[in-house]
């Protein structure tokens, strides 16, 4: 039998983790755990954890390891009920939160099966992020040039209404590209080191995007080692 998908999803803003999310989540039928989501939720909400994280969000600084960190692992260990697996976006962003990854997931028994690094230059995360729209309802993301909703302001899951948030000004998300270099980049080599590490060229359509982490998961979850996807 086939190991279920176990997976991670790097790369910096923009890159479009949150697209390749969705659609992953879709196809293998496992739960979607979006760090950056269940924090703009709880924002919405007013919640002491949106509380707690905003300020950080909107001077595009990651929130404290240990406020994410308890609050993904609850989320897996509810997931795992079902051992079914899960897509992971936006979580680890710290050596020292994929540490405590690694340990939870390892002790619980459902180590990470992939970890798929999306790459794209800054200046193509830049341009993505000018034109995203988000679905103020589920969040799913959109962009005005590249792929816009079949109605505009409207979102096509839900019909929830588009919004544009309040981290993609141009000159936070120059910001988040420089915190992702510095805190988020070294977990490539992290994961390249338990050989687990798959990079995907993300300067390319969404749909080939998928294609190309579709035929990276199936590879891994038949067995194969990491690589270049
Ligand atoms: P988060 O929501 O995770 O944001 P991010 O990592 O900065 O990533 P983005 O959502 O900006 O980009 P994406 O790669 O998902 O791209 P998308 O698919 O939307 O985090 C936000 C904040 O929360 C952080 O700054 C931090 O404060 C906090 N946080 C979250 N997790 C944390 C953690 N673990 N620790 C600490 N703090 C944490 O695509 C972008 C645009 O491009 C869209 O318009 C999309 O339609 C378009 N697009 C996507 N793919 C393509 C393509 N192939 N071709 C053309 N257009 C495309």
């Amino acid at each position: 039998m086939r190991d279920p998908a176990r997976v991670v999803l790097l790369g910096p803003p923009g890159a479009g983790k949150g697209t390749q999310a969705y659609r992953l989540a879709t196809r293998y039928n496992v739960p979607l755990i979006s760090t950056g989501d269940i924090f703009r939720r709880n924002v919405e909400e007013q919640s002491d954890l949106g509380m707690e994280a905003k300020s950080y969000m909107e001077a595009g600084e990651l929130v404290p390891d240990d406020v994410v960190v308890g609050m993904v692992t609850a989320t897996l260990d509810e997931a795992q009920r079902d051992h079914k697996g899960f897509i992971l976006d936006g979580f680890p962003r710290t050596i020292r939160q994929a540490e405590l990854l690694e340990e939870h997931t390892v002790e619980g028994g459902f180590p990470i099966t992939a970890a798929l690094a999306f790459t794209v230059t800054d200046e193509l995360a830049v341009k993505r992020i000018a034109g995203r729209r988000t679905c103020s309802v589920c969040q799913r993301p959109y962009n005005v040039e590249l792929s816009p909703p079949r109605e505009e302001g409207i979102c096509d899951r839900c019909g929830g209404r588009l919004i544009q948030r309040e981290d993609d000004r141009e000159e936070t998300v120059r910001h988040r590209l420089e915190v992702y270099h510095a805190q988020t980049q070294p977990l490539l080599e992290f994961y390249r080191d338990r050989g687990i590490l798959h990079e995907i060229d993300a300067d390319t359509s969404v749909d080939e995007m998928t294609d190309r982490a579709v035929a990276t998961i199936e590879r891994v979850t038949a067995g194969a080692p990491g690589g270049r996807g």
